[in-house]
């Protein structure tokens, strides 16, 4: 008998099952479509052994040892429905199914409350890492109730990535928190490849260098404090050759991004909980731009150009300024993890999601460890940018930044991202604001009241 079911035999489910098979977990898999389950066996070679295919959800649930344990690797939405109402009729009382996927945590919440109400145990699990982590090792990120989580732990650390010999896998929190953790993990990551390409137009368009020149920078920044698995990516890409052409690969790829949710309900949970990931809003707000290529091919030709020129900037300004903007952007996202902690009684270690996302996952960098540092010595305010550990490195940072942007703002490059980093870190750091003339708009149209500094609330001027 199978010690673990798999269902959905695409990119990640392929992958992850034969990192489960290699680990030597015996595993049953199953595909809707049942050529790709064939194609997969196939394609397992030695491996094949440690796997049973099935072609049925019942015949799956009949190759598990019980209580059964089920992973499912298919899109978010409706698929997951469709698997778990697929399976259920096979299942017993305390088989557990685990949602691999990219969910949305809300729907996570909905289906461990709606299987524990009929007896049927439940989890979202958040998986990091694109093909080849779920193959050799992802970052995980788990959330339901702990007794459903222990009988798969083993297997769960067995797969992780690993850094220094710990898993970089962990139980969060309850229901939705896995799920949710793994949205905001791609909400930073979504910040964090728009300011990379922010840079790479700024040395494109700003300077005039090809994507080879721009490689190499890339690739020597990533032996230093850059250092991170999306500016290597980064450099391999820019320096790859299109095979027809014998062009740069990236100038014949069009520049429309597309996105699949969960940048975007990172920024839907952020305005719900009343916090600023201007970031990541500005990175998906890029993306969505991009889809308008007709419309930006039109602009180019209506719209006045700025009369000022991009004087080069130096690299080392980029490289601090990318550094600058990416622990903005990694503070943006920790403080919604905070913030949703508290609204959901999830109790969220902050210090262990950083340590978890040190290996196998896509924004793994060479700062996590010291944002998981900076966390375990306690966050002033809860903000990462005022930790001491990153004090000193935003000031020597941000000068840099500034000039970027600058530069930026009077050649007319676009840098949302960048810009909005320095938004925050200048909002964070005035002590008196603007919205006294905010609460005075407010309270001259619509009579809403004021605080005054002088005491008490409800007020109203003499307007
Ligand atoms: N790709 C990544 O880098 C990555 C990284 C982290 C997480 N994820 C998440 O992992 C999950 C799987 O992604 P993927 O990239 O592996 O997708 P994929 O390659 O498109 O594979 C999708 C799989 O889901 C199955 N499926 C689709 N609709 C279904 C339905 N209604 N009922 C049953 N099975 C259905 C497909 O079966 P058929 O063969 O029959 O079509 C296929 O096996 C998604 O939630 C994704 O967001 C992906």
């Amino acid at each position: 008998m199978a010690r673990i079911g798999l269902t959905g035999l695409g990119t990640m489910g392929a992958a992850l099952a034969l990192n489960i098979a290699e680990k030597g977990y015996p595993i049953a898999v199953h595909n809707r479509s049942t050529e790709r389950t064939r194609a997969f066996l196939d394609e397992a070679g030695p491996l094949a052994e440690a796997i049973t295919a099935t072609e049925s959800f019942e015949a799956l649930a009949g190759a598990l040892e019980t209580p059964r344990a089920v992973i499912a690797m298919v899109p978010a939405g409706d698929p997951v429905d469709a698997v778990i109402e697929g399976l259920l009729p096979h299942l017993e009382k305390g088989d557990l199914i685990i949602d691999a996927g990219n969910a949305n945590f809300h729907d996570t919440r909905r289906r461990e409350a709606d299987l524990a109400r009929q007896g049927f145990n439940f989890i979202g699990m958040g998986v990091s890492g694109g093909e080849d982590g779920a193959r050799h090792g992802p970052s995980i990120m788990v959330g339901g109730p702990a007794e459903s989580y222990a009988p798969i732990e083993e297997i769960v650390e067995a797969i992780a990535a690993r850094y220094k010999d710990e898993p970089c896998a962990a139980h969060l929190g309850p229901d939705g928190a896995g799920h949710f953790v793994k949205t905001v993990h791609n909400g930073i990551e979504y910040a964090d490849m728009q300011l990379i390409a922010e840079v790479y137009g700024m040395l494109r368009d700003g300077q005039g260098r090809a994507p080879g020149q721009i490689a190499e920078l890339f690739a020597e920044w990533n032996g230093g404090p850059l250092h991170s698995y999306l500016v290597e990516i980064s450099a391999a890409v820019l320096a790859a050759k299109d095979p027809e052409t014998k062009r740069p690969m990236v100038e014949m790829i069009v520049d429309a991004a597309g996105q699949k949710g969960t940048g975007r309900w990172t920024l839907i949970e952020a305005l719900t909980l009343g916090q600023s990931a201007t970031a990541i809003e500005a990175a998906v707000a890029a993306r969505s731009w991009s889809a308008a290529r007709e419309a930006r091919a039109a602009g180019a030709e209506i719209l006045a150009a700025p009369e000022g020129k991009c004087h080069p900037v130096l690299d080392s300004d980029l490289e601090e300024a990318l550094l600058a903007a990416r622990i903005i952007g990694y503070a943006q996202g920790m403080a919604l993890l905070a913030a949703a902690s508290e609204e959901y009684e999830w109790g969220l270690d902050l210090a262990r999601i950083a340590e978890i996302w040190r290996a196998g996952c896509i924004i793994r960098s060479a700062l996590l460890d010291d944002i998981a540092s900076a966390v375990r010595e306690g966050l002033p305010h809860g903000q990462l940018i005022f930790a001491p550990r990153f004090v000193g490195r935003l000031a020597e940072g941000m000068p840099a930044l500034r000039r970027v942007v600058t530069c930026g703002l009077a050649a007319g490059l676009p840098m949302p991202a960048m810009a909005a980093a320095i938004g925050f870190y200048d909002t964070m750091r005035t002590a008196r604001g603007t919205t006294d003339l905010i609460q005075a708009q407010r309270d001259f149209f619509g009579a809403h009241g004021f605080a005054r500094i002088d005491g008490g609330e409800g007020h109203h001027g003499p307007w």
